[in-house]
């Protein structure tokens, strides 16, 4: 019988369960997502969220236990940083309490790791007899991580280390997209409705800044962006924002592809990448996907971005990583960490 990881992921307001076989891929994914409750708060209130997950986390399990035999389950699989403590807390009890009754042994995942694997996803489920040999080919590679919480540049080396090559010094890209929206009027989370708005749009119209301008300084800067929307919308009354929403949503969110993708292209240029990827929530915008597969063609890197359904937080990631990522901590080993950082497992 073929090994079985049960995967729980829980760190901000998706509650996910996901089953790996490693010799066939991902077979079984579910996520609850919270999204309705916390949008009349206009983003995550902690406490709420983790009582979600105490009520979501059972009724997934109680789904997914048909397709489970139980004797086959060898690893629990868990998110234990970066996120909310009240939600990463929840999650690992669940895991914990998992990992007594199939008697497997409980493995801890680094979130933000997993979104960089989470590219890899696709490869692996192509062939999986192949993967190790495959992913060794594509490395070094230069992961992009796009989310509502944070936009890292990350190299991942032979050995399968980390290292951040540049970050954001102030809001996450997806923070820029929900603020953004939030001054236009759009409920939470706002990127996919700007990047629905923004269709048709003229993205020449408003301009909109575009970061730190020095090509050798990879860092990313999003505050500037939405203080200069505030600005804009100053200056105009409810009707003419009205008629001119999709050319605002077009100029502002082609000032949040333009800096990542010229960060992304400086990057390319200061390591011998065999690779590049795409993943988080914001990886979900079909302008930056596109974008950024030219932008690693014109540099002869092979480009892997994520599927839409490893993009946003979910458990097929974790699995995966729990499969594909260096020595994990195990057991007792296994503590939630809110502010886990990309170089510990
Ligand atoms: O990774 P994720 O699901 O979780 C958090 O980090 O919380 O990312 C959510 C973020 C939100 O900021 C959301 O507005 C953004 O991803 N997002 C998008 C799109 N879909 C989701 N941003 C731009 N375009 C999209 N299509």
């Amino acid at each position: 019988m073929d090994r079985v990881i049960l995967a729980v992921e829980s760190s901000c307001d998706e509650s996910a369960l996901a089953l790996l076989a490693p010799g066939q891929g991902l077979t079984h994914e579910l996520v609850s997502t919270q999204t309705e409750l916390h949008r009349k708060h206009g983003g995550v209130v902690p406490d709420l969220a983790s009582r979600e997950h105490l009520t979501a986390l059972p009724l997934l399990l109680r789904e997914l236990l048909p397709h489970i035999a139980q004797q086959s389950i060898t690893t629990i699989a868990v998110t234990r940083g970066p996120g909310l403590l009240p939600c990463l807390s929840m999650g690992l009890s669940f895991a914990r309490a998992l990992s007594l009754s199939f008697n497997a042994q409980l493995v801890g995942v680094n979130h933000l790791r997993a979104h960089v694997h989470s590219s890899f996803i696709a490869l692996h489920s192509a062939n999986p007899a192949q993967f190790i040999d495959m992913r060794e080919a594509l490395l070094p590679h230069l992961a992009m991580v796009v989310s509502g919480g944070n936009t890292l540049l990350v190299s991942l080396e032979k050995d399968l280390s980390m290292r951040v090559i540049a970050r954001t010094v102030d809001d996450a890209a997806g923070e820029a997209f929900d603020k953004g929206a939030r001054l236009l009027g759009l409920p939470y989370p706002g990127g996919a409705l700007v990047e629905a708005k923004a269709e048709g749009g003229d993205p020449r119209r408003f301009s909109f800044p575009r970061g730190i301008p020095e090509r050798a300084d990879l860092r990313l800067s999003f505050s500037g962006l939405k203080t200069a929307l505030r600005y804009q919308l100053e200056k105009m009354d409810d009707q003419a924002v009205a008629a001119a929403m999709s050319d605002i949503c077009a100029g502002y969110q082609e000032a949040i592809i333009a800096q990542l993708e010229s960060k992304f292209k400086a990057a390319l240029e200061t390591g011998n990448y065999r690779s590049a990827g795409l993943s988080g929530g914001v990886a979900n915008n079909r302008t930056l996907r596109l974008r950024l597969e030219r932008a690693a063609q014109s540099h002869s890197v092979h480009m892997l971005i994520a599927q839409p359904k490893h993009c946003g937080d979910n458990a097929g990631m974790i699995a995966f990583t729990a499969m594909a990522d260096a020595k994990l901590p195990r057991g007792e080993q296994v503590i939630a960490d809110p502010s886990l950082i990309v170089e510990s497992v």
